[in-house]
């Protein structure tokens, strides 16, 4: 039988079906706390499920250095692994933090009927007087206007204050995260779009009705996580999540087995953008200029020099010539491959690192991620273990090919070149 080592090209590895999860609904992908958040380019659940059950065991250390909304610690918890997540992004944090951390839902439900009726007198009967109280305590950037009615403004910052007030952290978190939620909805960003685009007729909300809205939706998932993990008391000993970038792990040397991860792409977009309402809300974000730079995959990051250790990496960035995207390129391998040395050091011998990744396209010229990390991890001391080549399915209409300069799009009357897109399930053994 051919094996990963037999295909030069990875594109050829046959694709494993049963790692698409094609008959998964949202139901099923937004069960206990995964729903909480729309957390851009998240994994579904069951893939880490599935890649943490076969390549670890109970009570193994499983790190997702890039872990987003914190996918990959809440389905080590589950599976009753100690979960441990980076990211460089304090609302990925935020939110990997609330998806974590089991809370009484009692308590939670009356603080969530003292927040709201206090808020409904508030809004309704003392705004002006609210208002200036809470101005008090609540310092925006001025780009904050630039995305919010002012009356809209007003009435949000009444709500983020009095979340502020509330005493119990965990659940003043929660609600954290359910106003991030509402912010988009709530400002004038046009609501279909993951580019930052104003949509001045865009039609306005009132902030506390979609609160309350949002939130008696994830009210309840609280206790399904409960019920779930109600075991593990000591929640400390089985997760952490920190605010850190993915080249300083929070775990000593040689004690992780797992790492499960899917990294950011270089300039598929901006993540930094993607997260800047909240950002901006809650302090995170001074500068969106420096902001930016701290993103792996941004096209503001300092130039990282180090020798990319990849052969195809060199010949990509001399396909791509000597301009602004070449040297993007070349920063993102260079960062990528520092974060899989940080890898190397923290998992134990014969431990693996699963990293979920897919190719792009830049300016007509493939960029092979997952054949450049392939090389790089080999380079560095590890071997290939697994490929995995995996469909990602859509509700929607599969895609095609644009035969110009290949990426996915929908508008074709070419039925022949259907296709859905795939990415690659890399599995990399420390020798
Ligand atoms: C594809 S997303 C991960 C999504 C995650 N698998 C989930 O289920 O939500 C990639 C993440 O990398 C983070 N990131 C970018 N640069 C980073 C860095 N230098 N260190 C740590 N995380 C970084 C981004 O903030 C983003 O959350």
């Amino acid at each position: 039988m051919k094996t990963h080592n037999n295909f030069k090209n990875l594109a050829e590895i046959p694709i494993k079906y049963e790692w698409s999860f094609a008959d998964k609904t949202i139901k099923h992908t937004a069960y206990i706390t995964h729903g909480v958040y729309t957390y851009p380019a998240k994994f579904i659940p069951q893939l880490a499920a599935k890649i943490i059950s076969e390549y670890s065991k109970e009570n193994d250390i499983v790190i997702d250095p890039f872990m987003g909304s914190g996918t990959t610690v809440v389905e080590a918890m589950v599976n009753n692994r100690i979960g441990i997540g980076t990211d460089i992004n304090e609302i990925a944090v935020l939110l990997a933090k609330v998806k974590s951390t089991p809370i009484n839902c009692e308590l939670l439900e009356s603080e969530y009927s003292n927040l709201i009726s206090g808020l409904q007198y508030k809004l309704n009967t003392c705004f002006t007087k609210e208002l200036a109280i809470a101005k008090k305590h609540i310092n925006l950037p001025d780009r904050v206007d630039y995305w919010f009615k002012p009356h809209i403004k007003d009435k949000l910052i009444i709500i983020l204050h009095n979340i502020l007030k509330v005493k119990n952290t965990d659940i003043k978190d929660f609600f954290l995260i359910i106003f991030a939620q509402i912010l988009k909805s709530c400002s004038i960003w046009l609501q279909k779009s993951v580019k930052p685009t104003r949509d001045l007729t865009k039609k306005e909300i009132d902030p506390l009705a979609k609160f309350e809205w949002q939130a008696k939706k994830v009210l309840k998932k609280f206790n399904d996580f409960n019920s779930i993990i109600s075991h593990q008391t000591n929640i400390e000993k089985y997760r952490t999540v920190q605010n850190s970038d993915a080249r300083d792990l929070p775990c000593g040397a040689r004690k992780a087995t797992l790492i499960v991860t899917s990294p950011p792409y270089v300039t598929s977009y901006e993540y930094a953008d993607l997260h800047q309402l909240p950002s901006l809300w809650f302090g995170f974000l001074e500068e969106l200029a420096v902001f930016r730079k701290k993103f792996i995959g941004s096209s503001s990051r300092e130039r990282n020099k180090i020798k990319l250790k990849s052969k195809i990496a060199e010949n990509i960035v001399a396909e791509l010539g000597s301009n602004k995207k070449s040297r993007e390129v070349e920063n993102y391998f260079a960062d990528m491959l520092e974060s899989f040395i940080e890898m190397k050091r923290v998992l134990k011998k014969g431990g693996k690192a699963a990293i979920v990744i897919g190719n792009t396209k830049l300016k007509g010229v493939e960029i092979l991620n997952a054949e450049v990390f392939k090389e790089q991890f080999e380079n560095i001391g590890f071997k290939t273990h697994d490929i995995i080549h995996r469909e990602i399915p859509s509700k929607m209409l599969p895609s095609t090919r644009d035969s110009k300069n290949g990426k996915f799009t929908k508008t074709t009357n070419d039925k022949k070149s259907l296709v859905y897109p795939t990415e690659y399930i890399l599995i990399m053994e420390k020798k």
